[in-house]
């Protein structure tokens, strides 16, 4: 059987990664994994639990909590315990808090775990802050996506515009700098860019040219592997 390959997405908030992660797995028929969502998803909890700032009761939180992660009609759905929290993961107050819980060691090791198993066979297109660097540094191909801060801000904006929330592009880029800062800077598996990551600068081409310039990285890199990869 065709090995299937690992794809490795990280970069900054408001990139364009889950944009491009969600068209590249559709393309290529591979499990899209949002692992963000799952950070998200504890921070949600921990706000409802009133337990922000205990890491210790985080981390049995996040020990205990079952996410089931599903990709329905081009998008992420989130289920715990039977509820739909697909939209409630992207409040404004989920991402307020959630660099802060992403920080905790404990909830880091058990997600990470619980990646590592979802992408373990391969045909997955994951993306993330570690995912070239801690959780998969042997996948087959590692991007890195950027985008200028005020272009990241405006999509950021548009997006929340679009669910309803209606919020100054200047709070949006506030929001978006302290994410940046706290995932840039923490102690436990920082957002860096990892040396042998393809870098792609989104900031001027559009979805459809990220996705393709991608692609066509992914068809080099499976004929160096002798493997074949088959693109929608
Ligand atoms: O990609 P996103 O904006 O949904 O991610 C939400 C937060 O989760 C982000 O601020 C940092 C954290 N995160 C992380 O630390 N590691 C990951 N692999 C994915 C997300």
């Amino acid at each position: 059987m065709q090995k299937k390959l690992i794809v490795a997405i990280d970069g900054p908030a408001g990139s364009g990664k889950s944009t491009t992660a969600k068209l590249l797995a559709q393309r290529l028929n591979y499990l899209y994994i949002d692992t963000g969502a799952m950070y998200r998803t504890v921070t949600l909890f921990a706000i409802r639990n009133k337990i922000l700032g205990n890491n210790e009761a985080i981390n049995t939180l996040s020990e205990k909590i079952d996410i089931l992660l599903e990709f329905i009609k081009g998008e992420t759905k989130v289920t715990v315990s039977g509820e739909d929290v697909s939209q409630a993961i992207r409040s404004f107050e989920v991402n307020q808090n959630v660099s802060d819980v992403s920080k905790i060691e404990g909830v880091r090791k058990i997600l990470v775990k619980k990646q590592q198993e979802m992408g373990r066979n391969g045909g997955v297109v994951m993306e993330g802050r570690d995912i070239t660097t801690v959780v998969f540094p042997n996948a087959d191909v590692k991007i890195y996506l950027t985008a200028e801060i005020d272009e990241r801000a405006k999509r950021r904006t548009l997006e929340y515009a679009q669910k309803g929330t209606k919020l100054p592009v200047s709070e949006v880029k506030e929001n978006l700098q302290k994410r940046d800062l706290i995932d840039s800077n923490r102690e436990v598996s920082p957002l860096t860019q990892s040396p042998d990551a393809i870098e792609v600068d989104t900031s001027d081409v559009t979805i459809e040219e990220q996705v393709s310039i991608i692609l066509g990285h992914v068809q080099r890199i499976a004929k160096e592997r002798n493997t074949k990869v088959e693109i929608n």
